[in-house]
């Protein structure tokens, strides 16, 4: 079977529907692979690498259409491409079946069998193909980091010799698979993080995820068995108006990315809101292309407002890695449709009869519904402590050091058994010496293991020994009382040099 790969005719989208890799995959699937010339370039993916991974180089678009049994693209085809598609073939590209009638229509007239990759069933099986979540979590971390770049200041607080930075503080508005994805970045960065959603079963997952969940005063919970929002009551939608105005006072950054499939996305930033704002602040608008989450959102625009707030109604794409993901997610349908050898459209398939929008020269839309299975966010878990526990390791210590004292003690006894009564003075306190030094240098932590302490604590170790042998009993002696300040001074070291690493190391703990 041969699969195509065509150029994207739209100049502002960036994505192929394949890269190399992906080539790569398909012919171990078994399927032919051509590429419309130039197909990657926007994406950073050169004709080479297509060949080098097994695809053929087409010279145009029509030749491709010719020979393809699959076609695997980003965007809907538009009139010239559908005007390029014969009977039978198999096409797999975002199409949006409740918006576009008219499209669907004409791909049925054709006889084209369209896969709409945005309505592949939200259930486990086919999370691997969802196209809308791999897209969602690029644009979520994508907020955050142009945001990022707008806002001119750090995302995290920070204490320094100059003086004190407080934290940039960050509202995400809808926590769907892009809102959960920049609270996780938001909150990697350092920022405070406050998120809002109508579906009461999110707020577990903001937590999670390190946000603070923000309720509204009212009992109304957006939640449905499809597992998106249900349109809010008016009441809701104004109180949550309220919430977000008195929110916009203070917060730095707002990323709003709040949808209902099928309509046009929810108002919830007023103009009167960005008028709170502080000089400085941004908002990232990912609902933009439907419609907007914010008033003054221009689609396809970064603008800054008069008074001093940056809206972004577009975000860059990160075209060679989204290609990578989309391209992927194509694969594994392939796969789950039999590959070449076994490729077959399965309208008895939960993910396939309801992703196949137009079959057999008829519309297959609306589908019959399937409830979500919901997504678990992707907290990272801190590794489980498997080791011994602290009163082992003090007790293991404390054995050990017993040891090595009986050891060097025995070691020394023979020794002066031996050797003359001089040299045993001065080797007792070289011997006792590199054992204190070393128990003191040993306890510092590791993350301050510096030559530069490690010598203070070694220098000071040998003043104490060095004190120690000069005191003697009668306190009244010079030397007793010179030796014992040597001891305190070094003591002191030694001490405030743990407390002060102490204090140090605090410093960088949350
Ligand atoms: P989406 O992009 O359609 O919506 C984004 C978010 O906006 C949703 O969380 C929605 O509740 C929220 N929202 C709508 N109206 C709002 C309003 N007025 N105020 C505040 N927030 C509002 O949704 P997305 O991210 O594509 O997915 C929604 C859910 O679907 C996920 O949370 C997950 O539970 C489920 N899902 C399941 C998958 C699966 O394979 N099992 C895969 C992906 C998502």
């Amino acid at each position: 079977m041969k699969v195509g790969i065509p150029k994207e005719l739209s100049k502002q989208e960036l994505r192929v529907g394949a890269t190399p890799k992906n080539v790569q995959r398909l012919r171990k699937q078994g399927f032919e692979v051509f590429i419309q010339k130039g197909a990657g370039q926007r994406a950073n993916y050169a004709d080479k690498e297509y060949e080098e991974a097994g695809a053929t180089l087409v010279d145009s678009a029509k030749e491709l259409y010719e020979i393809s049994d699959i076609i695997l693209k980003v965007l809907a085809p538009t009139n010239e491409e559908i005007e390029m598609m014969h009977k039978g073939l198999v096409t797999l590209s975002y199409l949006w079946p409740a918006q576009n009638q008219e499209l669907l229509e004409k791909l049925a007239a054709k006889g084209v069998n369209a896969i709409a990759m945005d309505a592949i069933p939200r259930i486990s099986r086919a999370q691997k193909m969802d196209v809308l979540s791999s897209m969602a979590n690029i644009a979520g971390y994508r907020a955050v980091i142009e945001a990022a770049n707008h806002f001119g200041r750090f995302l995290n607080g920070q204490i320094t010799a100059a003086g004190k930075v407080p934290p940039a503080k960050v509202l995400v508005i809808g926590a769907g698979v892009a809102g959960l994805a920049s609270i996780g970045t938001a909150h990697s960065l350092g920022a405070i993080v406050r998120a809002f959603d109508t579906r009461m079963e999110v707020a577990e997952q903001i937590e999670s995820m390190g946000a603070q969940f923000l309720t509204v005063d009212i009992e109304e919970d957006g939640s449905t068995a499809s597992g998106y929002s249900k349109v809010m009551s008016k009441e809701f939608i104004e109180a949550e108006m309220a919430l977000f105005k008195e929110q916009a006072k203070e917060i730095d950054i707002i990323i709003t990315t709040a949808q209902i499939p099928g309509r046009k996305a929810p108002t919830l930033i007023l103009k009167e809101h960005v008028e709170v704002m502080k000089p400085g602040s941004v908002i990232v608008d990912l609902a933009a292309s439907t419609g907007g989450n914010c008033e003054l959102t221009k689609d396809g625009e970064v603008y800054t407002t008069d008074n001093g707030v940056t809206i972004l109604g577009k975000l860059d794409q990160l075209p060679t890695q989204a290609s990578q993901l989309y391209g992927n997610n194509l694969c594994h349908l392939l796969d789950d449709m039999g590959k070449a050898e076994n490729f077959k459209i399965d309208m008895e398939d939960d993910i396939v009869s309801r992703a196949m929008v137009t079959y057999d020269g008829k519309i297959n839309w609306p589908p019959k519904p399937l409830p979500v299975s919901p997504q678990k966010p992707k907290v990272v878990e801190a590794p489980v402590e498997t080791g011994p526990t602290d009163e082992e390791i003090a007790k293991k210590k404390a054995k050990s050091t017993i040891i090595s004292l009986a050891v060097i003690g025995a070691f020394l006894f023979l020794l002066g058994k031996v050797a003359p009564a001089d040299f045993m003075g001065h080797f007792t306190v070289f011997v006792l010496s590199v054992f204190i030094g070393w128990q003191v240098i040993w306890n510092v932590s590791h993350s301050l293991h510096t030559p530069l302490m490690a010598v203070t604590n070694a220098i000071s170790g040998i003043i104490i020994i060095g004190g120690l042998l000069q005191t003697q009993d009668d306190l009244s002696n010079p030397m007793t009382i010179i030796a014992s300040i040597a001891i305190l001074v070094a003591s002191i070291n030694i001490v405030g040099g743990f407390f002060v690493t102490h204090r140090m190391l605090k410093m960088f703990k949350k």
